[in-house]
């Protein structure tokens, strides 16, 4: 016999609060489409109330994603309610998810209120949602650190009041394990409801804990799990979704619990959160790091060459993880191109494609074969494009231990070339120095990544950047063989981002 466990991915919400990871309403569908094929039971969209733009995101998944439920968050207040009720209410399964502090620490210091207060705020929002919304969450933010009485009290009245998930979050990342597991059993053994509604946990990775803590919950009865793509969110982060997924599945002899969860589009997923967030992966990251199935030690290797259940638990296949079956080359032709796509997974509209194809042609005649991981970050970063209010055009570095770094770089706009010549600190820094002078914008280099796609000296390099303008962090990502003009690219795609957002060309230095 075994349970079924709900997985509530919270990336565009909870994942959404790293700083400089903020999506716009196409990214957010984007990666909300990817997460209906990997068959998540719930998309919490976003938290509406934040901004506008936020709201039209949500509303935009509810109408056009279908099979998960869509939630929307919203503080214990009638505006936030209504405003997350608007965002979701076209949604074919639509639920609000109310948030209220509980412990002492959030009631007092924050709230500045006191537990019956919030106890009656708790309730009079549930019953406010419920009227709109046939699917209420409420959450009890701080739960790990909540007396348990009053919790068993909130719990109860908001069941009372028409909530039909509640979720206890350990939202500092504080609990350990044994301590979460045993909280949510004395939950489930003392709050007389607690049978009528779905039980979940949010838990947070301060401590490295997040996924030891939800998996000691799912033990324990937990019926969901909240959790978000390569654990990103604030701070430390959430539970990572895919070591969740991973643990119940490949561990089932000791949960006997399972997910929905279409294991094969979790590698693809990963990926393109990553992109669209540039929120760069950890190579040692669990599941799906780059080294999470490559074997460098010698008796590794020779145990994987006999068997390869001596050294790996899981298959990489399970995931998606795709192995090349042909390489494609300069002369392998838009068809060629197409047909591997199709077999990727891709499906691009005619425009996409050819901006695809462009850039395949470029990349491909000056490296010699396009391998899968190639094509798959040339694919994603177009994808995933702004508007270009420029273009890279050309470049051109003049670099050497005893002289000046200088860059040349052209750019297009509006048809027309406009080129510019700077010197830097190094070759990357001059690059951005053109971008500067040629834009008119200054910006403030934040974060640089740079990674080799595949290994070999040929390697496509993929570059990414974190550029704050003016008060607002952009994120920017480019590849190339050549790693200044990747650079370049990610720079020049943090700028685009900025202009897409209607920034002003004026120098703010
Ligand atoms: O961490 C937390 O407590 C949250 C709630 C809003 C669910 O994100
Ligand atoms: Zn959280």
């Amino acid at each position: 016999m075994s349970r079924k466990i709900h997985i509530f991915d919270t990336t565009l919400r909870d994942g959404e609060q790293v700083p400089g990871a903020k999506l716009n309403k196409k990214q957010k569908l984007e990666i909300a489409q990817q997460l209906e094929k990997l068959n998540v039971d719930v998309i919490e969209g976003g938290f509406p109330c934040s901004s506008p733009g936020d709201l039209q995101a949500v509303r935009a998944i509810s109408q056009q994603v279908r099979g998960p439920v869509i939630a929307a968050l919203a503080r214990a207040v009638k505006e936030d309610i209504d405003i997350a009720w608007e965002s979701v209410r076209e949604a074919e399964r639509p639920r609000i998810h109310v948030f209220l502090g509980s412990s002492d620490i959030h009631i007092q210091k924050k709230l500045r209120s006191d537990r019956e207060s919030a106890l009656e705020m708790a309730v009079s929002a549930v019953k406010y949602a419920r009227n709109l919304c046939g699917e209420v969450e409420f959450s009890t933010e701080d739960g790990s650190r909540t007396d348990f009485e009053f919790l068993c009290r909130i719990i109860e009245a908001t069941i009372q009041a028409g909530a039909s998930v509640i979720n206890v979050p350990d939202t500092v990342g504080y609990a350990v394990p044994e301590e979460f597991g045993h909280l949510i059993h004395r939950l489930r053994e003392t709050v007389p409801s607690m049978d009528r509604i779905l039980l979940s946990v949010h838990c947070h990775n301060d401590l490295g804990l997040a996924v030891a803590n939800s998996i000691a919950a799912v033990r324990n009865g937990a019926d969901q799990v909240e959790c978000t793509i390569n654990g990103i969110g604030e701070r430390a982060g959430n539970a990572s979704l895919e070591e969740i997924v991973m643990v119940l599945k490949t561990r089932f002899e000791s949960y006997h619990a399972t997910t929905d969860i279409n294991t094969t589009e979790i590698y693809r997923t990963s990926r393109m959160v990553s992109r669209i967030m540039n929120i760069p992966v950890q190579p040692n990251k669990a599941i799906v790091g780059s080294n999470a199935f490559s074997h460098s030690s010698g008796i590794h290797q020779d145990g994987i060459l006999k068997d390869r259940t001596t050294y790996e638990i899981m298959r990489p296949e399970d995931l998606g993880v795709k192995q090349d079956t042909i390489v494609l080359t300069a002369r392998s032709g838009r068809a060629a191109l197409r047909h591997r796509l199709t077999e990727l997974g891709f499906s691009l509209d005619a425009e996409v494609f050819e901006r695809v194809y462009s850039r395949f042609i470029d990349v491909a005649d000056r490296k010699k074969e396009i391998t899968t991981q190639d094509l798959q970050s040339i694919v994603e970063i177009e994808v995933s494009k702004v508007p270009e209010t420029y273009k890279m055009h050309s470049i051109q570095i003049m670099s050497g231990n005893k002289m000046a770094p200088l860059a040349s770089v052209c750019l297009e706009r509006d048809g027309q070339l406009l080129t510019d010549a700077a010197t830097g600190d190094g070759p990357v820094d001059a690059a951005f120095n053109c971008i500067e002078r040629i834009t008119g914008v200054s910006g403030k280099l934040c974060d640089y990544d740079l990674k080799a796609v595949t290994m070999g000296r040929d390697a496509l390099g993929e570059a990414m950047v974190r550029v704050q303008i003016g008060d607002t962090i952009y994120s920017g990502i480019g590849a190339s063989p050549d790693v200044i003009e990747a650079s370049a690219r990610a720079y020049l795609n943090a700028y685009n981002r900025y202009f897409a957002n209607g920034g002003a060309e004026t120098t703010d230095k």
